[in-house]
């Protein structure tokens, strides 16, 4: 059996504080996987624990299978829950834990024929006589989920229930718990505040922040169309860049979003996304790249090696910028390199966790002198990329200048692009980059997005 959950506006808050939860509404289909996603402290057990029944609901509705579930008892709703902790019974074996809710439930009847089906589904049928302190992390893991499985309930609410283990075993319990409750065919709530975990264990998933329910959609869904710069942001690796722009769209030329010193000519006709971008005409708008949506121009080897660039390398829809080489990291099978354009990055500020620096942070500018001014003395005899200087630049270098410096231990550069690590790149190289506007995400002050159309909004449940 399995069940479907409703919540419709439900609001939660603790000893009269703020609501940690707000007017979240959202509808989980029996046998669905939906992760909750979310930083630290944005209510993600706390709305778990409510459907539990293991916390109040100060206002809004709780249905299971449509019923008026709010005042249940926890044991009245069928539902076992897997926790970050998950707390075994020092003093009994694996096979007493297993067995432990089943003979609660039903005192009269022997445990043993399910808690040993149990087992052999998660192959932990030589375990059942050893004490918890004689098993590993992840079989101890194993046997917390056997007990919750055990039971048969129709509800499995998981609250980071690997967060406790390495990574290796991590990724493979993590495929298991997703094959096992796809066998079952349970519905499960499954609270993580990693997003790869989320994206790759969801049919969907429900992002939170601060309390308020931003996005809900499949992980596909939610990556390609953030209805927002915080889901854009806290989805997908590496991390979206987020660069301050300004739309112009003159009545006599072509539209462009500038940044900083540089701009991008959006290609004539307009996309039906990008014509939506005249209304945001004179505003500062956040602009979102994710790392597929640029790329090392051709014509850069071709300038290294000496030879002729190509006519153009720029495929239909792509537009030329120009990054300066901050650093280089290097992955194995790729390279991430951070350039810095000119631009203002944007900051999403829950997601600002500081990040090891590879090497100190680089002052972004010496007194006077302008990233551009910057490229040209370290090109030297270089040709000038395809760099355009605005004739009233969009961002006064006083403005940026009162820019908040960006946290302490963030990698240097604005843009972050990756790469295959045959192309050998170093520190104050000028490197020609393609942006493909296909995949351009605009938002607007608000953080809002704009372009692709916020018509294109994936279903948001609730
Ligand atoms: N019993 C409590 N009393 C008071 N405040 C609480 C209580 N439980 C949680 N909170 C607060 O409510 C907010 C949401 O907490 P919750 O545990 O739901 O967050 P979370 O998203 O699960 O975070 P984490 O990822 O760190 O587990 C936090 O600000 C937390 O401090
Ligand atoms: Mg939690």
């Amino acid at each position: 059996m399995t069940r479907a959950i409703s919540l419709h506006d439900v609001s939660k808050s603790y000893a009269r504080g703020p609501r940690v939860v707000d007017r979240f509404s959202l509808d989980i289909t029996p046998g669905e996987f939906l992760v909750l996603l979310g930083p630290s402290g944005c209510g993600k057990s706390t709305v778990l624990r409510m459907i539990a029944g293991l916390e109040d609901i100060d206002e809004g509705e709780l249905l299971l299978d449509g019923e008026h579930a709010n005042h249940w008892q926890p044991s009245e709703r069928d539902i076992a829950m897997v926790f970050q902790n998950f707390a075994l019974y020092p003093s009994m074996t694996s096979r007493d834990n297993i067995g432990f809710p089943l003979r609660i439930e039903s005192p009269g009847a022997d445990p043993g024929p399910r808690v040993t089906a149990t087992a052999r589904m998660l192959g932990i049928e030589d375990l059942l006589d050893r004490f918890p302190g004689q098993l590993s992390g992840g079989e101890r893991q194993r046997v917390a989920m056997g007990r919750a499985i055990a039971r048969h309930p129709s509800v499995f609410l998981m609250d980071e229930p690997l967060s406790n283990l390495d990574a290796k075993l991590r990724n493979r319990l993590r495929a298991e718990i997703a094959q096992l409750t796809r066998e079952l065919g349970v519905t499960t709530v499954y609270v993580t505040h990693d997003q790869a975990e989320a994206m790759s264990l969801g049919d969907r998933v429900a992002v939170l922040r601060g309390g308020v329910l931003q996005q809900v959609g499949t992980p596909r869904e939610v990556y390609a169309l953030p209805r927002n710069v915080f889901v854009a942001a806290f989805i997908g690796t590496p991390r979206i860049n987020l660069l301050r722009g300004l739309v112009r769209a003159p009545l006599d030329g072509a539209m462009t979003v500038s940044l900083g010193k540089q701009f991008l000519r959006l290609p004539e006709p307009l996309s039906l996304d990008h014509q939506l971008l005249r209304v945001q005409q004179g505003r500062e708008v956040i602009v979102g790249l994710r790392s597929e949506a640029v790329r090392i121009s051709p014509t850069f080897g071709f300038a290294h090696a000496g030879g002729p660039p190509p006519h153009s390398a720029a495929r239909p829809g792509e537009v030329p910028l120009t990054g300066l080489v901050e650093h280089v990291e290097f992955q194995g099978h790729e390279v991430l390199v951070h350039f810095d354009t000119g631009s203002r990055p944007a900051v999403v500020p829950e997601l600002e966790a500081p990040r090891p620096a590879a090497r100190p942070p680089r002052r972004r500018r010496r007194e006077g002198v302008t990233v551009l001014e910057r490229i040209r003395e370290r090109a030297g005899s270089l040709r000038a990329g395809p760099v355009v200087v605005l004739d009233r630049p969009a961002a006064p270098d006083e403005e940026a200048a009162r820019e908040p410096a960006p946290p302490e231990g963030r990698l240097p550069g604005d843009l972050v692009v990756r790469t295959t690590p045959d192309i050998r790149l170093r520190h104050g190289m000028q490197v020609p980059l393609l942006v493909d506007l296909a995949h351009l995400f605009v938002f607007d002050q608000h953080g809002d997005r704009v372009c692709p159309s916020p018509d294109r909004l994936p279903d948001l449940g609730g």
